[in-house]
């Protein structure tokens, strides 16, 4: 039998289909990516690349999920009247037993995902990862999303965050950038990644930060002392920071650029709080009077986000009101929030808290959209997210 040429590994379905098995995406995308690359059918051509490429390590994955892909993979392949590569029966083999061997033992509720973005040639990210295209983050996260943690799940909205950030740098490089209910600490990530000035991450869950500084390590950025350990990585904090008892002075001292929020908008009741905060974060006139009161120990060590200057509102709209460290003009701070109307009775009351709190609320989704670096992720759609930037008015 004449050997097939192997597959190229840089293909676009290629990339996909590796991409969606790092992610842990459903077995039912695996499939289709599969099926992609083989024009339609899991093709011998295609098995042998999964062995080769995507499997080279299976201890790297977890078993259980491994052990499902690898079944609806053989079933897929015998239900087209296709060839299974030996090697597919022998690695199911070996699953079956030791799960069952695993699963008389403890098992870890924590997995690790790997969310890769892949850019398209020609983009000016690759001046950041000139060869390889592709930015991979390792994410630890709970095994299931309802499992009561629901910071240690990695919900869409903060994906199409990552995707903004990634696609408009312009946005938060050089800027104070400061998140809250971070999850996992991917935005985060991909904040450092784009080389924003200071990072700050905040969840009001022990346990979900707890995981976040986990994945702030695991992807080589210092978390202690916000000292950074390499100089391609910018320093990244974590604040234990509910919504409800954070005071305003540990607000106004965070004096942020930008404030980002993914998938927050979901509990009425947290609403009223979570509306207080960005009103007390966007507020420009209460950081000028809390920057006076500054001590020479005050949090921002090296004094790089003291404001100072007058508000001008002479066209209605606040712009470059204070000084930053070096003399230049700071922007008035902004807010991005991405979220899934999963209920419109809650997004409509957190619209109209914010109307209340003289929140200016623009609805950006039509108009600020990232690119597409996840659409390999058949569990992801851009068009589900909600993108809205709020300023104080
Ligand atoms: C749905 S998860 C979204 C997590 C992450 N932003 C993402 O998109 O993957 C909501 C996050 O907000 C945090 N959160 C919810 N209510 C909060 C509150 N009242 N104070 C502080 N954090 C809160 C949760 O702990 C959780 O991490």
């Amino acid at each position: 039998m004449a050997t097939e040429q192997a597959l190229d590994p840089s293909l676009p379905c290629c990339r996909y289909l590796l991409s969606a098995l790092l992610a842990m995406e459903p077995s039912e995308c695996l499939i289709s990516h599969a099926r992609a690359c083989g024009g339609g059918s899991i093709t011998e051509q295609v098995q042998q690349f999964i062995l080769d490429h995507c499997l080279s390590t299976p201890g790297d994955f977890y078993a259980p999920y491994l052990k499902n892909f690898l079944k609806k993979l053989i079933a897929q392949v015998e239900c087209d009247h296709g060839c299974v590569l030996d090697q597919f029966y022998e690695l199911y083999a070996q699953y079956i037993t030791s799960i069952k061997d695993d699963s008389l033992g403890k098992r870890d509720s924590r997995i690790c995902k790997r969310i890769s973005f892949l850019f398209p040639d020609g983009c000016s990210e690759l001046q950041t990862c000139p060869h390889s295209r592709v930015l991979t983050f390792p994410l630890q996260c709970s095994i299931n999303m309802l499992e009561g943690d629901t910071g240690c799940s990695i919900w869409p909205s903060s994906l199409f965050l990552s995707e903004l950030i990634l696609s408009h740098p312009e946005l938060f490089s050089n800027k104070l950038c400061f998140e809250i209910g971070s999850g996992v600490g991917l935005v985060g990530l991909c904040l450092a990644h784009v080389k924003a000035s200071k990072v700050i991450l905040s969840d009001g869950d022990l346990s979900t930060l707890a995981n976040m500084k986990f994945n702030l390590e695991l992807n080589n950025l210092n978390v202690e002392t916000g000292i950074q350990r390499n100089e391609d990585t910018g320093s990244v904090k974590c604040l234990f920071l509910p919504w409800e008892s954070a005071s305003e002075t540990q607000l106004q001292d965070i004096m942020p650029d930008v404030v980002l929020g993914a998938d927050v908008i979901y509990d009425p009741v947290c609403l009223p709080h979570l509306v207080r905060l960005l009103v007390i974060l966007l507020n420009r006139k209460n950081m000028d009077s809390s920057c006076k009161g500054l001590s020479p120990n005050s949090k921002h060590e090296n004094g790089e986000h003291y404001r100072k200057g007058a508000t001008d509102r002479s066209d209605g709209i606040y712009k470059s009101v204070s000084n930053g460290w070096n003399g230049q003009p700071k922007e008035a701070p902004v807010a991005y929030i991405a979220c899934v109307i999963r209920n419109i009775e809650t997004f409509n009351y957190f619209l109209s808290l914010g109307d209340k709190a003289n929140l200016n609320m623009e609805d950006l989704t039509d108009s600020l959209k990232p690119m597409n670096l996840l659409l390999y992720m058949q569990s992801y759609k851009q068009a589900d997210i909600k993108l809205l930037r709020i300023t104080s008015n």
